[in-house]
């Protein structure tokens, strides 16, 4: 069974034909990252009008590249949300077009639902209940799924954890995504050369990182404005991208350790731009170890997002019988879970 996959939930357009749930044959994506960079932070028309100028382009190179015609296609699975209500509407339009014209199925996917399934693509799902981790530029949630259920166990009361890196490597100066750049400097820096105070949220698995990013601005603002080091040491912007992945990679570990415990689950599965992040996979694995806790990481190119997770999602909801119609429309706000 062939799933066309589409995603255009953001600044990403991607098109991914998927074999029978589990073989990728094409994952397709253009980015229309190079045209945000001045602005430091994603525009929502110019994401939405590259996602209309290439997503013609990107489903006909995903068909090339898989080696397939669109006449072999069995099941279309698009993003309907949660994103950038202009980027959606590119791919669901297309994707209804193009279900309407060869006479097949399609379902509508969750983004962040697609996020986890990208560790199934590679590896098959938990037999049992798990804990998903969902770490993105938008969004941080802790999960608990049992069968066909899920429930949102806490989220970010303020910014999510791949905006804090945004927003930090921005106040540092250190251009767009964050992320990927805070990630590299802080293989050069000491994590324990600035301490950041946890932050206290009313939720017990509700999560808060704005008030790291506040603490950054003060540390550049006063005292430290040049950023040179307390010691005469001259790596001190690594050694602030350093700190802060060390203490928001705590904070994101103790959590979902502590979810585990608390669901008495043996299974994490995590997933998100931010799973890509070094020091995150390093220090679960670690601490989930003692507690023989299984955690699930996508590989790298798999972290980002991607149509091959949507087509999974898909692949995994038309089984259990899911099916869309046309009056699916664009839901900007959706919840996990909710669809
Ligand atoms: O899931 P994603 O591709 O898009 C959304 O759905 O939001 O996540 C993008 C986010 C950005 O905030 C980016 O800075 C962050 O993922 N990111 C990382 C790393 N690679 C990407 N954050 C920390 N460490 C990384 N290695
Ligand atoms: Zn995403």
């Amino acid at each position: 069974m062939l799933t066309l996959g589409i995603e255009t939930s953001c600044d990403e357009t991607s098109c991914a034909v998927l074999k029978d749930g589990g073989q990728l044959l094409s994952n397709v994506v253009s980015s229309s990252l190079a045209k945000h960079k001045p602005f430091g932070g994603v525009v929502p028309e110019i994401a939405s009008r590259h996602c209309l100028e290439q997503i013609d382009l990107v489903f006909q190179e995903a068909l090339r590249r898989a080696k397939v015609s669109k006449k072999d296609l069995d099941l279309i699975a698009v993003t309907y949300g949660p994103g950038l209500v202009g980027s959606i509407l590119v791919g669901l339009s297309f994707a209804k077009a193009l279900a309407y014209e060869l006479k097949i199925p399609f379902v509508g996917v969750n983004h962040l639902e697609g996020h986890l399934s990208a560790n199934f693509i590679e590896d098959s799902p938990p037999k049992g209940p798990y804990i998903g981790l969902i770490v993105s530029g938008g969004h941080t949630e802790l999960t608990y799924h049992k069968g066909k259920s899920v429930k949102l166990l806490g989220s970010t009361i303020d910014d999510a954890v791949g905006e804090a890196y945004d927003k930090t490597a921005k106040l540092l100066g250190l251009g767009y995504p964050g992320g990927p750049i805070i990630d590299r400097m802080a293989q050069e820096g000491d994590p324990k050369a600035f301490r950041f105070s946890k932050p206290k949220q009313e939720g017990r698995f509700d999560f808060s990182f704005s008030g790291i990013k506040t603490a950054v601005m003060q540390l550049v603002n006063n005292g430290h404005s040049s950023l040179r080091a307390p010691e005469g040491r001259s790596n001190d912007r690594a050694d602030l991208c350093a700190s802060f992945q060390e203490s928001v990679a705590r904070w994101l570990v103790e959590k979902t350790i502590s979810a585990c415990r608390h669901k008495k689950v043996k299974e994490v599965v995590v997933g998100g731009g931010v799973s890509a992040n070094s020091r995150l996979r390093s220090l679960l694995t670690q601490e989930a170890e003692p507690y023989r806790i299984r955690v699930r990481f996508p590989s790298l190119p798999l972290t980002q997002d991607n149509a091959g997770m949507i087509a999974r999602r898909g692949w995994e909801i038309y089984g259990q019988g899911k099916r869309s119609n046309w009056t699916l429309s664009a839901k900007p706000n959706l919840k996990i879970g909710e669809s």
